[in-house]
């Protein structure tokens, strides 16, 4: 496994595995690695006989800096874990290598962006978007892995990736959970165990839903979405940020469910933000 910190040098790994007609599968990641992020990997493996994963905390996608500041690393953990798997190449870029100079150009789908987490966090599908499109830019992959966990993203990446005719085919993968359904997540390792419950409120309504909706019938959001926000605003020091019944392809709010949907949330314990959604089909 060879582990670079120059884009030049990714450029030459790549240049020599295309020309041995290699397929080039890419997981780009923030580091502090966990199961979601193996399983996408895994995936990549799977499909692709170069395999490729970035780690860089993005500071442009931070809408807080101290987010930013507190974000988990741990590099020589995430190398470890990335050699038992079998990765081909590590791009570990510095900021400085990312952003040379002061950035004056950035990639913005617009719409899709400004909806659920936009309204909480401006500013930062943005930052994802310009930097996975440098990535892009810079790996050149037939084919980039993105979880489900970050369903928004996901819909926002493949957006741009259509727009701007980027040739790279966007692998969906599924959320990955903890054994009692937390959404495996780099920031799950703040909670405290005595939070735990408070912290999965959020999964606990979102399976509320899908039993309403699959086992009872029940289609009309405003019925579904009550129930589940009681739920959540049980816990006086859980903060819902939002919970919502969305179009799977354009996050458009629905009021009846009769087609795919998204169910999305977004809770906030007083020192850790966690989102969570699962995919409704009738
Ligand atoms: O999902 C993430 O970890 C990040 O948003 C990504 C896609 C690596 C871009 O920085």
């Amino acid at each position: 496994m060879k582990i670079v910190k120059k884009i030049d040098d990714v450029r030459k790994e790549i240049k020599k595995a295309k020309k041995e007609g290699k397929t080039i599968g890419f997981v780009p990641t923030m580091g502090a690695l966990h199961n979601g992020h193996i399983s996408l990997i895994k995936t990549s493996l799977s499909q692709c006989n170069f395999n490729v994963v970035s780690i860089f905390v993005n500071p442009i996608q931070f809408n807080d800096p101290e987010d930013y500041q507190r974000y988990p690393r741990d590099i020589n953990r995430d190398i470890e874990l990335l050699k038992k798997v079998k990765v081909d190449l590590v791009f570990v870029p510095s900021v400085e290598e990312m952003y040379k100079e002061r950035a004056d150009t950035y990639v913005e789908v617009t719409g899709l962006s400004n909806v659920l987490e936009g309204k909480f966090r401006p500013g930062h599908f943005k930052g994802v978007c310009t930097v996975v499109c440098k990535l892009f830019n810079i790996v050149q992959p037939d084919r980039a892995y993105f979880g489900w966990k970050d369903a928004q993203q996901l819909i926002i990446i493949r957006k741009m990736v259509k727009d701007l005719n980027i040739p790279v085919e966007i692998v969906g993968c599924p959320t990955i959970r903890e054994k009692d359904g937390l959404a495996a997540s780099s920031r799950n390792i703040f909670i405290k165990e005595d939070d735990r419950e408070k912290a999965l409120s959020l999964y606990k309504a979102l399976k509320k839903i899908e039993d309403m909706v699959l086992k009872k019938g029940i289609k009309d959001t405003s019925i579904l979405l009550e129930e589940g926000k009681s739920i959540i605003v049980k816990y006086p020091d859980v903060e819902l940020q939002y919970l919502e019944i969305v179009d799977f392809e354009d996050l458009s709010p629905v009021r009846k469910i009769e087609e795919k949907v998204l169910v999305l949330g977004a809770i906030k314990l007083p020192y850790v933000r966690l989102i969570d959604n699962i995919i409704i089909e009738v």
